[in-house]
């Protein structure tokens, strides 16, 4: 008994974690391959792959907070196989910050009215490269930016060459900066 309650709790844990993948291509990409922002990603299972900021080179003063996250199950994954799943979705905020040191504590104020979203959808299956949406689909990524996730529905998609020309350095560990967020590394 004990082990059919094991085997039932593991295969319906299998299951809710392919179904967060798969949804992908249900909930955030329509058939014509526009991708639209995860609003609920932070409730819907996604996990922090980590934060770094970025600091004026003269002054020190920090003016971006990035932060980025994935499905835990695309995570799970990963970490087994070297391979991020189908559907993967990668989601990073930008957040600009003002880099003024309170004089009590020394944090910096974080100014959050406008974040910037970068989102890669992972796709193994070259599914829209005859859409008309192939500018923003290849080298098996789905490659947009919003340039205000309180507003999602305004997709301002670019080129994936606009996304690919910083990425290439990185064509080696499937276009991401595993190197600048550890939870990546295996
Ligand atoms: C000016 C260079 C530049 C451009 C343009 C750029 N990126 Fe990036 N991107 C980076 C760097 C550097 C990092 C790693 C550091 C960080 O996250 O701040 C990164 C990180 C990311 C991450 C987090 C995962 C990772 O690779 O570490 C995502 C997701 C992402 N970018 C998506 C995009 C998308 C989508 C576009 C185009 C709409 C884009 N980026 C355009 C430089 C760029």
């Amino acid at each position: 008994m004990k082990y059919l309650i094991y085997t039932t709790l593991m295969l319906l844990s299998l299951s809710i974690q392919a179904d967060e993948l798969s949804q992908t291509y249900s909930k955030h990409v329509d058939r014509q391959g526009n991708i639209t922002f995860p609003t609920d990603f932070l409730m819907d299972g996604f996990v922090h792959l980590g934060s770094n900021t970025v600091a004026n080179p003269e002054t020190g003063e920090i003016f971006n907070l990035n932060s980025s996250y994935t499905q835990k199950a695309a995570l799970v994954s990963y970490q087994k196989t070297g391979e991020w799943p189908d559907g993967t979705l990668i989601v990073k905020i930008l957040k600009f910050v003002s880099g003024k040191k309170s004089l009590l504590s020394g944090q910096v104020q974080h100014q959050t009215s406008q974040d910037i979203a970068f989102v890669m959808v992972k796709d193994t299956e070259n599914r829209f490269q005859h859409s008309s949406n192939k500018a923003i689909w290849g080298n098996g990524w789905g490659w947009a930016q919003f340039t205000d996730v309180k507003q999602p529905t305004v997709n301002t998609n670019q080129d994936k060459n606009y996304c690919q020309g910083c990425h290439l350095p990185r064509k080696q560990t499937d276009w991401l900066y595993t190197d600048i967020y550890p939870q990546m590394q295996r």
